[in-house]
């Protein structure tokens, strides 16, 4: 029933942007300048990733519509470089461009260090 799945997915994203406006109002004031990822806050933030990087639990992501990157277990700093470079323009792609515009300093370090152990 794919309009069950679709109002599913709607909820979720919903979710996912409270949660990250949560995580950011809620973010400590010394997250300014240098920012160390919490791989258990990148946890919570990443219900918006899942469906594109499927990560082990979740094989039954996109693999045929999509050719997406596979970020669980890539190094810490990668990924927030790759994220970095997606919001000021040094990476196009559209969608992961749109993204992370809407992502804080905080939200990509969280989101690097939780894939980064994902894989392991
Ligand atoms: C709509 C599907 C989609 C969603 C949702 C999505 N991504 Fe992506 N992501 C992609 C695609 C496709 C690429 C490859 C883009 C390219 O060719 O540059 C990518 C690339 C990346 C890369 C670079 C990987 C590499 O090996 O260089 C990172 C890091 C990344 N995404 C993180 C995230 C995070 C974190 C989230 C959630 C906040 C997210 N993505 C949500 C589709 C998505």
């Amino acid at each position: 029933m794919s309009s069950i799945f679709s109002g599913r997915r709607t909820v979720q994203s919903i979710f996912a942007t409270l949660a990250l406006s949560a995580a950011v109002l809620s973010a400590p004031a010394h997250a300014q300048g240098t920012v160390t990822g919490n791989p258990e806050a990148g946890a919570r933030k990443n219900s918006m990733c899942v469906g594109c990087h499927g990560i082990p639990e979740y094989k039954t992501a996109f693999p045929l519509l999509y050719r997406v990157p596979k970020i669980a277990g890539q190094s810490e700093a990668y990924l927030y470089a790759a994220l970095q470079a997606y919001k000021n323009g040094e990476r196009s792609h559209a969608s992961m461009r749109a993204i992370a515009a809407s992502m804080s300093d905080q939200d990509m370090a969280d989101l690097a260090a939780f894939y980064a152990k994902a894989g392991k």
